[in-house]
């Protein structure tokens, strides 16, 4: 298989399995090899049946928030309104490219997946939001499309039930903003990729103000195989004693890591094994020195909180982070922290759609002091003036754009301090045109003093 990557023993691949395997990529390749059963399975039954399997395996969403799936499913009621499903594919958190390969390699299996949600929403149209530089990704999947309405899987008499399936796809313009859901629906209609205020919430008024359900592309993937094989083949995956997170997850792993990739494991696998045995570990010669584990967005992790976490949602927030999008970000002994979070808050201030003034301010702030420090340009307040502005973009704007830039600045400074004062100029302080030492924010204590 012309993969990167052989599958190793270690890895659960369900989502990947036909990774690297051209012929999954076609119709014919795809029904041989179990394609579509389960879309004909779930076509025969009720969709609060659906719903309730797909529930019952524990599913939760894979783009980043970890809601429930079934749970978001069951909000869609029989009402006679239009409804709509919306598969989010417009996957540019940095460091996860899962989708991209799914899309790549198994394009019926997504499509299978978004016709199957459709039934289980009762919805008729679907819509997959396809990122704007993902020009292979959405040559497939159209193709696929394509394909599936000329076999007549999905049409006005999908698969001879008298039911109607209609899936297009669209490719956006390459904006990370309109990942996130509600700039994902104002993109489709045509307006500007704005985060809208919630409520209302999209299943009450989402794409053109009717009941829509979104989705990302790995959770519907994976619901052809909860539904075909049952939840409780899928709760057989992950902890035992951790119900909370089940089945399997695809990471992304790039960086400073010997074999990177996508790579999917069981829920509850050690983070240990995963990096240092799956992955390769560290280039030769260097050391791992801090880890990103669920997309930029999330808290950073040292080596050593490495060694012990476990990767499932809870088995991250204990080890005070989270598991994100699952895009594994590793840092060696070579990478100074302060560029690198410089370089995440740099990409947050470009993406930010500027509505809210936290968010507008906040990031072009902390990009400007976080570049200043790196350039051995920064001054005894800098620190503490991060901190208060990471403060208060945090839970305070329409989307979580905002708070995804504060993040890696505030775990960069509680873990790597000694890299950002030893960069700083504790002999100056940043004064007024006047010449007045500006003080430090109100509300926050001065910078202990550091060695010269
Ligand atoms: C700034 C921002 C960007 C996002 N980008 C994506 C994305 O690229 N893909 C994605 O699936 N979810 C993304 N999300 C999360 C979506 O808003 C939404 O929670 C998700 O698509 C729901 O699907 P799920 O329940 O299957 O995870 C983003 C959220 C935010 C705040
Ligand atoms: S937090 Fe940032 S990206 Fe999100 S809506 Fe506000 S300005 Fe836009």
């Amino acid at each position: 298989m012309g993969y990167p990557h052989p599958s190793h023993p270690r890895e659960t691949p369900v989502l990947s399995k036909y990774f690297g395997d051209a012929e999954a990529r076609t119709l014919a390749g795809w029904r041989a090899r179990g394609g579509y059963e389960a879309l004909e399975k779930a076509l025969g039954m009720d969709p609060v049946d659906v719903q309730n399997v797909v529930k019952d395996s524990g599913l939760r969403g894979r783009g980043g928030a970890g809601f429930p799936t079934g749970l978001k499913w069951s909000f869609m009621k029989p009402d006679g309104k239009q409804h709509y499903i919306l598969c989010n594919a417009d996957e540019s958190e940095p460091g996860t490219f899962k989708d991209r390969e799914i899309m790549r390699w198994t394009p019926h299996g997504l499509v299978e997946g978004v016709a199957l949600a459709a039934h289980a929403i009762y919805a008729d149209t679907a819509y997959i939001y396809i990122r704007g530089e993902f020009t292979e990704p959405y040559e497939r999947v159209t193709a696929a499309v394509r394909e599936a309405t000329a076999a007549g899987i999905l049409g006005d008499n999908a698969m001879g039930t008298g039911r109607k399936l209609v899936v297009h796809v669209h490719k956006g313009a390459g904006a990370y903003i309109c990942g996130e859901e509600t700039a994902l629906m104002n993109s489709l209609e045509g307006k500007r990729g704005n985060p809208r205020i919630k409520p209302p919430f999209p299943a009450v008024a989402g794409l053109w103000a009717k009941p829509t359900t979104i989705n990302n592309v790995e959770t519907l993937t994976a619901a052809p195989y909860i539904v075909k094989n049952g939840a409780d083949w899928y709760k057989a995956f992950g902890r035992p004693d951790n119900p909370k997170s089940t089945g399997t997850k695809l990471f992304s792993v790039c960086g400073n890591i010997a074999r990177p990739g996508n790579y999917e494991v069981a829920m509850g696998f050690p983070f240990k094994d995963f990096l240092w045995e799956l992955c390769g570990g560290p280039l030769p010669g260097r050391a791992i020195k801090a880890c990103i584990p669920g997309g930029s967005s999330v808290p950073i992790l040292t080596a050593e909180e490495c060694e012990t976490a476990i990767m499932d949602y809870e088995g991250f927030v204990a080890a005070g982070t989270m598991l994100g999008s699952g895009g594994v970000i590793v840092f060696d002994d070579q990478q100074c922290m302060v560029r690198q979070i410089a370089r995440l808050a740099r990409f947050y201030a470009h993406e930010s759609c500027a509505q809210c003034s936290q968010c507008r301010e906040g990031t072009a702030w902390t990009t400007k002091i976080l570049e200043r420090i790196r350039d051995g340009e920064g001054v005894a307040q800098d620190l503490d003036t991060l901190l208060a502005i990471a403060d208060g973009m945090t839970g305070k704007t329409i989307c979580v754009l905002s708070d995804s830039c504060a993040t890696p600045v505030v775990s960069g400074l509680k873990k790597f301090r000694h890299e950002f004062e030893a960069k700083i100029r504790p002999d100056r302080a940043r004064v007024t045109m006047q010449g007045i030492p500006v003080l430090p924010p109100l509300g926050v204590t001065a910078l202990k003093p550091v060695a010269a």
